[in-house]
């Protein structure tokens, strides 16, 4: 099994800092370690000033699988403090650009992050999903409300409610994703428009993000917390230790009792 330090990968030149997901093994899914370690690259991202842009990617045929699911059986989040959230809390505030190179599945978190990015570039594999209700859980990181109003209700409940894939072209067409490349070129492209936008003043690009959810960061906040509970509360009900089992034991959940 690959070390933390390995898991999460960081690499800043030129004013952009590119984090990039590092667990294929596990198809990049996300422990809390990980969560911790995202949480401070972020937090610190904000305020240092050799950081001008930031690139989040994974692998070319995999963004992330989403949570670790053994993590959520021996290791839950119990309270709002607990990584996971304290990594959202600081995409959804983060002032700086940030992008998304997205390729192969994105589930859960995966898809939920990119919500909070300023630009996603998506390669033709990409594969977006949020089965929350799949796993016996709800939806978290703003989903709830950001998912409709990108979507629309209906797309969104079926999105949330189903929890089936979507795909990069569907993504394109709600505005998830900026562009659809092939998955090998997918990273240069985020690189490149990463470079442009580091070339750009700082203060007006934080200015303008800064009023392009004006109003919105506010209740993204509120709503994340709300969302939070919900969903630290329903990790330790029967359908999801049931979801949770079920994949690790690699058989169909039951959820006939729930
Ligand atoms: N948590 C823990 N392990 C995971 C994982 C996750 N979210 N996603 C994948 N893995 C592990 C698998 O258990 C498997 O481990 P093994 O080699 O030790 O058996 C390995 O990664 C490869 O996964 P596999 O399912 O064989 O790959 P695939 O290419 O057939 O499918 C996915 C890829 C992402 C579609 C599939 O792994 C998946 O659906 N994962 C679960 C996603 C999920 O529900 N995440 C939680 C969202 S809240």
């Amino acid at each position: 099994m690959s070390t933390p330090n390995t898991d999460i990968l960081v690499h800043t030149e030129a004013g952009i800092s590119t984090i990039t997901f590092n667990r294929v093994d596990k198809k990049n899914s996300i422990t809390t370690t990980m969560y911790a370690t995202l949480a401070d690259l972020f937090e610190a991202a904000a305020t240092d000033s050799a950081v001008r842009v930031v690139v989040l990617q994974g692998d070319v045929a995999v963004f992330s699988a989403g949570n670790d699911i053994g993590d959520f059986l021996a290791n839950p989040p119990s309270t709002l403090d607990a990584p996971v959230f304290r990594l959202l809390r600081a995409v959804a505030t983060f002032p700086k650009p940030l992008l998304a190179a997205v390729c192969g599945p994105a589930v859960g978190i995966g898809t939920t992050l990119l919500f909070h990015c300023d630009l996603v570039y998506a390669g033709d594999n990409a594969a977006f999903s949020m089965p929350f209700v799949n796993l016996g859980l709800c939806p978290e990181a703003g989903s709830s409300l950001l998912v409709p109003q990108m979507l629309g209700y209906h797309r969104a409940a079926e999105a949330l409610l189903l929890g089936e894939p979507f795909f990069a072209e569907a993504a394109l067409e709600v505005g998830l994703v900026n562009r659809v490349v092939p998955p090998t070129e997918c990273n240069a492209v985020a690189q490149a428009q990463a470079r442009k936008l580091a070339a750009k003043p700082l203060s007006a690009l934080v200015e303008t993000k800064r009023l392009l959810k004006l109003g919105l960061t506010s209740a993204v906040l509120e709503r994340m917390a709300q969302e939070g509970q919900s969903f630290v509360r329903m990790l330790s009900e029967p359908a999801a230790r049931e979801a949770f089992s079920a994949f690790m034991e690699k058989r169909r959940p039951d959820f006939q009792a729930f």
